[in-house]
């Protein structure tokens, strides 16, 4: 309406056909040859390649001419971003605790370039989130307050049986949070397996309401995207989430007080500080942390 453009002329690539915005913007930039503002993920995120480069990290944004309209623009709040904003103010009544460590990725770096060829022989991308996902699986059979829940007036704790880890999602849609269910009893490969079903899942816009409900704790790889530190929001009912920074090459010391270039990452916990106290926080990120950068210890654990 905005641009009296009439939708029969306007080809729908959405499901059964529909119209979707691209659509709209895409056929505003025929007809006025207009350069428009991509999406945000377009501009941030070029799609999955496995033959990138081993030492590439975090995607360089594509540079495009900006765009001045020069006229407000209001528009109502709907969709992904209706749901966040009700998530996201009922989670400002959570205490949150923060708590944040550096985790020497090294090892799972150099394990995860050998696993990488055999995951994608069987047809699946392997990233590090499997790997994160497992470690904080076993260190929640450790704590499971940390996969637990609270009812409203803060009277009960459930502590969850399954493990349905929540991964923060940045779609052309918005941010969503699909979770992997049961990784407790789940492989570091059948994890990867799910996760790239709900990467896939979560582009096309067509994940279920089973994948996006019954999450019982989170991880936000914002890493992925760039930033070396964020503060992440619990996801209620949810009690505890994770937020994960870059990976960066940094210089370390051995234990021999010798340097070498390690492969460092940021993360930083929140936790509902009426249940979780911080000693609790830390004794799990430890366990988290020792996981990930002695990669081997897993094995151990393993079902
Ligand atoms: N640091 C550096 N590189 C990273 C990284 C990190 N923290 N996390 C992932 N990468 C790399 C991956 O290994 C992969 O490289 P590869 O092609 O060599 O394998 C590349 O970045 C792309 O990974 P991606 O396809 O994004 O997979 P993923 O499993 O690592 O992440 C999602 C999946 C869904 C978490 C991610 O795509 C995403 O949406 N992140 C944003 C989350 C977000 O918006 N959080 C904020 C919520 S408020």
């Amino acid at each position: 309406m905005e641009n009296n453009i009439k939708l029969s002329e306007v080809v729908g690539s959405g499901k059964d056909g529909r119209i979707l915005k691209e659509d709209i913007l895409n056929f505003l930039e025929k007809q006025t040859g207009a350069i428009l503002p991509p999406s945000p993920k377009a501009e941030m995120m070029p799609p999955p390649s496995p033959q990138k480069p081993k030492d590439k990290t975090i995607p360089i944004p594509v540079s495009r001419p900006p765009v001045f309209t020069g006229k407000d623009k209001t528009e109502p709040i709907k969709g992904f971003q209706k749901a966040m904003v009700k998530t996201m103010s009922a989670a400002l009544k959570i205490p949150h605790f923060g708590y944040c460590d550096e985790v020497d990725l090294t090892e799972l770096v150099k394990l995860r370039e050998e696993l990488k060829p055999v995951a994608l022989s069987r047809g699946i991308k392997l990233s590090f989130m499997p790997f994160f996902l497992k470690a904080a699986s076993l260190g929640l059979l450790q704590f499971p307050i940390l996969n637990a829940s609270v009812d409203e007036g803060c009277q009960n704790i459930t502590y969850k049986a399954s493990h349905n880890i929540g991964i923060a999602m940045d779609t052309q849609q918005g941010l969503i949070v699909p979770n992997v269910k049961n990784v407790q009893i789940c492989s570091v490969f059948e994890i990867a397996t799910e996760l790239n079903r709900l990467q896939k899942l979560g582009t096309a816009g067509q994940l279920s309401t089973t994948d996006l409900t019954g999450g019982t704790f989170t991880l936000s790889n914002i890493g992925s995207i760039g930033g070396t530190y964020a503060k992440a929001v619990i996801l209620p009912p949810e009690v505890a989430i994770g937020a994960l920074g870059s990976i960066r090459a940094l210089p370390r010391f051995n234990q021999k007080g010798e340097v070498y270039q390690a492969q460092m990452m940021n993360v930083s916990w929140s936790a509902d500080h009426r249940i979780i106290d911080g000693a609790t926080m830390s004794r799990f990120s430890n366990l988290w942390k020792s996981y990930l950068e002695n990669p081997s210890f897993m094995l151990l654990d393993l079902k």
